[in-house]
């Protein structure tokens, strides 16, 4: 049997690949990512594949692999870069790493709404460059959790860890959405559901938690950021895509709302000269939510374990359901 693996993975994982000697190894070993056309060539007769959220793996990714395919194994909990329907249709099992990156994607969410509301890049800024003259009553003022509404898009695996992080900062109350209410999760919380606009309306620090799909696709636009508080701060964790920067950027130059904090853009990586990096108000990393090394390892041992499972057609750790 063949595997591809589409990059070098996490020494734990990698070591994991290494031991197995049920297949042959096939890899992009590199710490950056592989070219399409290196991608068609190598997931050529693969009984398995091992990639990440950066490979499209798309009907024309399916055909290249040819009948061989069995199992696709993501080093990743999000599956928006895979051609779900058509992975579906040929019979072949899908595995993911949800869990194993909640706390750490939760705790970085926390770290950026923080460091968003609280104006920190601003104020290292300020310190170095000289913007510090003396302490003013106002200045680098920002907004704070105690006694606040929080709104949750998507109270998933990662957005109850985002909850239950966030609740001793003294939160006032928690408001959701999703596509049905989930009263046995919320509970915890005592988070209410509420139709999208009102999460928009009502809220002072908006999270957005949930998995892209064709109805999340742009879910917060122009209605949704007009609908915002002036002073409430927009945090995204989920996919760029969910966002429409444009009206984004318009909401946060017009004083719709305060600030925001991006941990996903879309595309990735967002161009240095992209308008969003020349605001204030907006603060974004490169995609680093589950970027710890103990996570990072656990997904790829995972991954690993994943695809072995599939390829001895034995039930996988963590299997998504197609
Ligand atoms: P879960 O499946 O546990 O949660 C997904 C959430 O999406 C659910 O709450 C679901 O709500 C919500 N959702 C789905 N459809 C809609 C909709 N139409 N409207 C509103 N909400 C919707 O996944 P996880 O919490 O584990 O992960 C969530 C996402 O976070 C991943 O798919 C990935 O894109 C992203 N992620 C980002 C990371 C980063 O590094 N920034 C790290 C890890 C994940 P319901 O079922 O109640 O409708
Ligand atoms: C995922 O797993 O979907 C994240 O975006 C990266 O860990």
């Amino acid at each position: 049997m063949k595997v591809f693996v589409t990059r070098t993975i996490p020494p734990e994982g990698q070591a994991l690949l290494a031991q197995t000697g049920i297949f042959k190894l096939e890899q992009w070993d590199s710490d950056e990512p592989i070219s399409r056309e290196d991608l068609l060539k190598g997931v050529a007769g693969a009984h398995g594949i091992l990639c990440l959220l950066s490979d499209k793996i798309d009907k024309e990714v399916l055909d290249a692999a040819g009948s061989n395919l069995k199992v696709i194994s993501t080093l990743s909990v999000g599956v928006d870069h895979l051609a779900v329907d058509e992975i579906k249709k040929r019979g072949i099992r899908l595995g993911y790493t949800p869990d194993v990156l909640t706390d750490a994607t939760a705790e970085l969410a926390v770290a950026l709404l923080l460091t968003t509301s609280r104006r920190l890049p601003e104020g290292i800024q300020e310190a170095k460059n000289g913007g510090w003259i003396s302490w003013k009553p106002l200045w680098m003022c920002g907004y704070q959790l105690l006694n606040s509404t929080v709104g949750i898009i998507g109270l998933g695996r990662i957005g109850q860890a985002i909850a239950r992080r966030l609740k001793p900062f003294g939160v006032q109350k928690f408001l959701y959405t999703g596509r049905r209410p989930r009263a046995k999760e919320a509970a915890e919380f005592q988070a209410v559901f509420v139709p999208l606009e009102q999460l928009a309306a009502q809220s002072d620090f908006v999270v957005v938690s949930c998995a892209l799909t064709p109805e999340t696709q742009e879910l917060c636009n122009k209605n949704f950021f007009q609908k915002m508080k002036k002073t409430a701060v927009f945090v995204n964790v989920s996919r760029g895509d969910v966002v429409n920067q444009e009206d984004l950027y318009q909401a946060l130059t017009n004083g719709q709302i305060t600030a925001a904090g991006l941990d996903v853009t879309s595309p990735e990586p967002l161009p240095t000269n992209h308008p969003l990096f020349s605001l204030k108000n907006c603060v974004i990393l490169p995609h680093m939510g589950s970027a710890t090394y103990g996570t990072r390892n656990t997904m790829s041992v995972l991954a690993v374990n994943n695809l072995l499972a599939g390829l001895k057609g034995e039930p996988m750790p963590s299997e998504f359901k197609l």
